[in-house]
């Protein structure tokens, strides 16, 4: 019994691996990205790309047991995810309350270490940010945050209050 569910469970894992994700690679010009309308230090930049764009851009570095599904189907889930929340190569065609809304998101996350997810750090081990790399990251997005505020009225960012 035994040893037939094991065989049952070979060909399984052997017949999912025909099966995989579109990969998130793309080579889309950068019209969007942050960093067109925002300057980004050099620093937060190698932040984002250790720790952020897997996840959040349209370009995913992936391992090569990513290829091995489950792994794939695993990784890709939280690829798209991440990607719908925030995509910083396609950030600023976004309407300026959610540009405004996700630099406070980003920065609350971030300081409550909720990125990047544990999952990833738990293998990416240079994605766990330093006291100082999460200060970089936070006061880059303030930066962001406090130019958006400056240059468009505070109504167009903020919902308002139904009353
Ligand atoms: C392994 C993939 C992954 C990595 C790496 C990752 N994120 Fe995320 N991120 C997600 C997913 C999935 C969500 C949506 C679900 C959630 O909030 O848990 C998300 C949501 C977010 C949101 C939106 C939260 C909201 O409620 O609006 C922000 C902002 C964010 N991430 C910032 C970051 C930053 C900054 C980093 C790097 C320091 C990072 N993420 C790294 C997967 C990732």
């Amino acid at each position: 019994m035994f040893k037939k569910l094991l065989i049952v469970l070979i060909v399984l894992f052997i017949g999912i691996q025909f099966y995989h994700a579109k990969p998130n690679k793309s080579t889309v010009d950068e019209a969007f990205y942050i960093g067109k309308k925002y300057p980004v230090p050099e620093d937060v930049k190698s932040i984002l790309a250790k720790a952020c764009n897997d996840c959040h851009s349209n370009n995913t570095r992936y391992p090569w047991y990513a290829k091995v599904q489950p792994v794939d189907w695993w990784t890709n889930r939280h690829v798209q995810e991440g990607k719908r929340e925030i995509n910083f190569d396609e950030f600023t065609e976004r309407s300026l309350r959610f540009q405004y809304n996700k630099m406070d998101e980003l920065i609350e996350q971030v300081k409550e270490n909720k990125m990047p997810l544990n999952s990833y750090t738990w293998i990416h081990k240079d994605a766990i940010l330093t006291q100082q790399e999460k200060e970089a990251l936070t006061g880059w997005a303030q930066s962001v945050r406090d130019s958006l505020e400056a240059n468009y009225p505070k109504d167009s960012l903020v919902r308002k209050k139904r009353p």
